[in-house]
């Protein structure tokens, strides 16, 4: 265990217990039966799901095939469209006039997109898409702001098996560029911007330059005109949305493709500088995708009014916006903007106008809203929820209780998801009107999930016992590799405990028996919910011509649950110059540079010039010391360093404000 956080490790002693009211667990999805049906035949309680879910244009007759381990096929000879469950059947059924999305733009603008209506339009822009040469097995990167046109894009993709790779809108053209590389994105779905905390941003430039970076396979750039900016245009390759998909029919048949076609690649930061571009299959994928928008939500799709804030450019976007609800048959909110366009009060204004009843975001969403103080929420009628989720990172027990009591009314059941990208689906979760849950903790694997907590040596601990976190059977939405790396993907997930897929997580057993999620045991920072690796953003430092080297670690934060502090060290002329002119333009640069390289997101909260970096004899860097430092603790044992000294002087460095 390297990196446990230590706050939590005393909140194991957590008391407070809400059992579900006799009113809601009259009324729930799920029933403690789950859990025995589940036990009594994993396998068949799985077909079960699949077909329950899901429409099969040819059914399956074989559940699992994991002979080629770790490597599983579910429902290897089925057929299906994800499409075709997500949308068309729904309108078969005679629920086209349902709505699919409510979509609120951040500047004001709103629609309202019915299932007839998404049949209609994702018909287009699938007919748009074939006749730019796009067919089965393709890839199709998608880089657009939180509007339906990334739903549907999504959607279009799938309808003719093509895979998609969205690429979350604030990643840079460098970050865009290597993701395009890396899959052979043959078309890329943009817009000419979104809008961001109140004024338009720009996206098409981003494309623009990522092509030029070197040859790509892309031939066509598909834009939506969003803002209505003025966007350079390159001739023969770029195209409009709109007037593509006007020219198109809103026919198009659906084309059925094998349960385990790939759906889509989504990269995510692993411990080294290059991400991983996590591969999602159909059938599985779409069945657990399902199962647990309906369990953990307890969703009624007649009935809910339901929204997950996340972009679709993370993996809760694909699985609880774009596929788990609208498999459902669902009504969701989709929003454009951040919580505090115009006011603070913007998401509260948009669950008391649209009736949300179901509300899924993230703990550093719900400590931002904490400090902002409850008086915001409180001018907003919030009586109409019934469901609260959260997902991304470890909820502390304060958080889950204000997120209950301020947003919940003191009556909903909070369920804490635990997940990854890898994963595809919720996987642990307290099931609401069936589990008594407890503030912070995940507390239970879903019916037909088998997750354990392994010491060392790879021994399972029992209650009160803490290690790793480990899923010890296959499930259906698991990752069924990293695209173009095979090895890369046994030696990450397998290799640990040969044959069992590890996590990457630390966890520990209450002595009830309940999980609780402590936290990365490997260089993988956790910073609003969203993944960044020390590595990859070590790298992006170092190719700064300034920089000799850097060494990056997640401190601890109050709201963003961890932020990415860097230690650096300076080339000779560059420190010259910092000391000049002061050391403030060299940080504003380091940090202009590192989102040029990855995005935003990636920016270091803190960046200290250090002289040294502590260093093992065999050279490795020691993050923990200077996690230390960074979350201003005494600094630990020092005496595996090569010169013990290396951390006076940088803690010196630290108290004086190096920043
Ligand atoms: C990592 C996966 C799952 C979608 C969003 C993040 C952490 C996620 C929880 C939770 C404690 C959590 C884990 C995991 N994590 N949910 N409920 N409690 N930790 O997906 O970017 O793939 O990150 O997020 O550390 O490994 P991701």
């Amino acid at each position: 265990m390297t990196d446990h956080n230590p706050a939590l490790e005393n909140l194991l002693t957590e008391t407070r217990s809400f059992p579900p009211s006799a009113e809601f667990a009259a009324q729930a999805n799920s029933t403690p039966e789950l859990y025995e049906q589940a036990k009594a035949d994993r396998l068949e309680f799985w077909a079960d799901q699949a077909r329950r879910f899901l429409t099969w244009d040819k059914p399956f007759s074989e559940v699992l095939d994991f002979s080629d381990a770790p490597k599983a096929r579910w429902f290897g000879d089925g057929t299906l469209n994800a499409t075709y469950n997500a949308v068309d059947r729904h309108v078969e059924a005679g629920n086209g006039d349902r709505v699919a999305i409510l979509f609120e733009g951040e500047p004001g603008d709103t629609r309202e997109i019915t299932y007839a209506d998404l049949q209609r339009e994702v018909s287009q822009a699938a007919n748009a898409i074939e006749a730019l040469g796009v067919t089965t097995g393709d890839r199709v990167a998608i880089y657009l702001p939180m509007i339906p046109e990334a739903v549907i894009a999504m959607l279009a993709c799938a309808r003719i098996g093509a895979t998609h790779s969205v690429v979350f809108g604030g990643f840079s053209a460098e970050a865009l560029y290597s993701r395009i590389i890396d899959a052979d994105a043959k078309l890329v779905i943009t817009a000419d911007g979104g809008y961001r905390r109140g004024k338009p941003s720009s996206l098409k430039p981003a494309v623009d330059e990522a092509l030029t970076k070197g040859t790509t396979t892309v031939t066509n750039v598909l834009v939506v005109r969003r803002t209505g900016q003025d966007v350079a245009w390159t001739d023969g390759r770029d195209i409009w949305w709109h007037e593509a998909l006007e020219a198109a029919s809103a026919e198009h048949t659906p084309v059925p493709v094998e349960a385990e076609h790939p759906l889509f690649i989504l990269y995510t930061s692993g411990t080294t500088g290059k991400p991983k571009g996590i591969l999602h299959t159909t059938g599985g994928y779409l069945t657990q995708a399902a199962y647990t928008t309906y369990y953990t939500f307890d969703l009624k799709p007649e009935s809910d009014v339901y929204w997950c804030t996340a972009d679709v450019g993370w993996v809760t976007g694909h699985s609880y916006v774009t596929y788990g609800p609208l498999i459902n048959g669902a009504t969701q909110v989709i929003y454009e903007g951040t919580p505090d366009t115009p006011h603070k009060g913007r998401w509260w204004e948009i669950v008391a106008k649209h009736k949300v009843t179901i509300l899924y975001t993230a703990p550093t969403a719900i400590r931002t809203c904490m400090k902002w103080g409850e008086d915001v929420p409180a001018e907003f009628d919030l009586s109409t929820l019934r469901v609260l989720g959260s997902v991304g990172e470890p909820i502390n027990p304060e958080a889950w209780m204000w997120y209950r009591r301020v947003i919940g009314g003191d009556r909903t059941p909070v369920v804490d998801t635990w997940w990854q990208t890898e994963t595809g689906a919720i996987m642990i979760s307290p099931l609401p009107g069936v589990t008594a849950a407890k503030p912070g903790s995940a507390q239970t694997a879903l019916p037909g999930i088998e997750v354990e907590i392994w010491d060392d040596a790879g021994k399972a601990v029992g209650p009160g016992g803490g290690g790793y976190l480990v899923i010890n059977e296959p499930w259906p939405s698991m990752l069924r590799g990293i695209w173009g790396d095979e090895e890369r993907f046994k030696e990450t997930y397998w290799s640990r405990f040969p044959g069992t897929y590890f996590a990457g997580d630390g966890a520990k057993f209450d002595d009830d028996g309940d999980v609780w999620l402590l936290g990365r045991v490997d260089d993988v920072m956790n910073v609003s919910g969203h993944r960044l690796s020390t590595t990859e953003i070590e790298s992006a430092l170092v190719s700064h011509e300034w920089v000799a080297e850097a060494a990056v670690v997640g401190a601890k934060d109050d709201t963003t649950g961890q932020a990415v502090v860097a230690f650096v060290i300076l080339r000779g002329e560059a420190l010259e110059a910092a000391e000049a002119e002061g050391g403030d333009k060299v940080v504003g640069a380091l940090r202009a540079h590192v989102a040029g390289e990855i995005g935003p997101i990636a920016k270091p909260r803190s960046i200290l010039v250090v002289a040294e970096l502590p260093k093992t004899r065999s050279g490795k860097i020691m993050r923990r010391l200077l996690r230390d430092v960074a979350e201003n603790r005494e600094v630990g044992d020092v005496t595996t360093l090569a010169d013990s000294t290396v951390m006076d002087s940088i803690s010196a460095g630290m108290a004086g404000g190096g920043d």
